[in-house]
């Protein structure tokens, strides 16, 4: 799925606007890592920046986390191969014949984004699953979902550098795992809970690390990258 040599971190833009946005953006090199653009941004920048990323050479992981009827997610999802992501992902609570959907609208596409599963999100603990009627540990749905986005034809998940080895071994190590909740030592934690580090996240065997404001918010944004690529080149 994926040679040695290509970028393994995805920057999360996490900005409100396309001046801040490119800003950063420009400081960059699509040989060094991809990029995330997420729900607000989208919300407020739409395709047209999407484009402009993609315009300049870079993947785009377009965070959006599509839920809803079979259709209606096919559809989004047919739009995003359209524009020409990198990869795009679902909620696979959204079942199965959703999730199948997804994979055969953009499996004859021209442009082909990997298809990528979110199971359960990690700002979610025991109590507020049992709220909405899963009685079971976080843990135990996460591989649920993570199997049934298998067997649907998804090419991996979101998950939290914590589940990579049991995902890995379960599913086998071609199911493709990206990570947020990465921090390279010294760096600020935020509000991030459980974290590694990107080389033991990689030695874990995640395949990409989504991370934001290590660099982001660093003065130094490209030496910040390059410092996390060297980190990750000694492992
Ligand atoms: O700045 P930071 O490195 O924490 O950014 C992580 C990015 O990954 C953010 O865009 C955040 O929304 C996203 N994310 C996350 N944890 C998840 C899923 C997505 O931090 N479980």
């Amino acid at each position: 799925m994926k040679s040695p040599e290509e970028p393994r971190i995805i920057i999360a833009l996490d900005y409100k606007d396309k001046i801040s946005t490119l800003a950063l953006v420009d400081q960059l090199e699509p040989s060094l890592c991809r990029l995330k653009v997420g729900k607000e941004l989208f919300v407020r920048c739409g395709p047209d920046l999407v484009k402009i990323l993609i315009d300049k050479g870079f993947d785009v992981f377009l965070d959006l986390k599509f839920h809803d009827i079979p259709n209606t997610v096919a559809a989004a999802c047919q739009a995003a191969a359209d524009m020409g992501v990198w990869m795009v992902n679902v909620h696979a609570s959204g079942g199965r014949k959703m999730m199948e959907y997804a994979r055969e609208a953009i499996q004859n596409n021209e442009h082909q984004p990997l298809l990528i599963g979110v199971t359960v999100l990690t700002s979610l603990n025991r109590q507020d699953i049992a709220e909405v009627g899963l009685d079971l540990e976080p843990a135990d749905q996460v591989l649920r979902l993570a199997k049934l986005a298998n067997d649907s034809g998804l090419d991996g998940v979101v998950c939290s550098p914590q589940e990579v080895s049991a995902l890995k071994q379960e599913i086998g190590q071609n199911f493709c795992l990206v990570t947020p909740g990465v921090r390279p030592k010294g760096a600020d934690i935020g509000d991030q809970q459980r974290i590694m580090t990107p080389s033991q996240a990689l030695t874990s065997g995640s395949d990409y690390l989504v991370i934001g404001r290590p660099i982001t918010a660093h003065n130094e944004p490209l030496k910040a990258l390059k410092n996390i690529i060297e980190e990750c080149q000694n492992i």
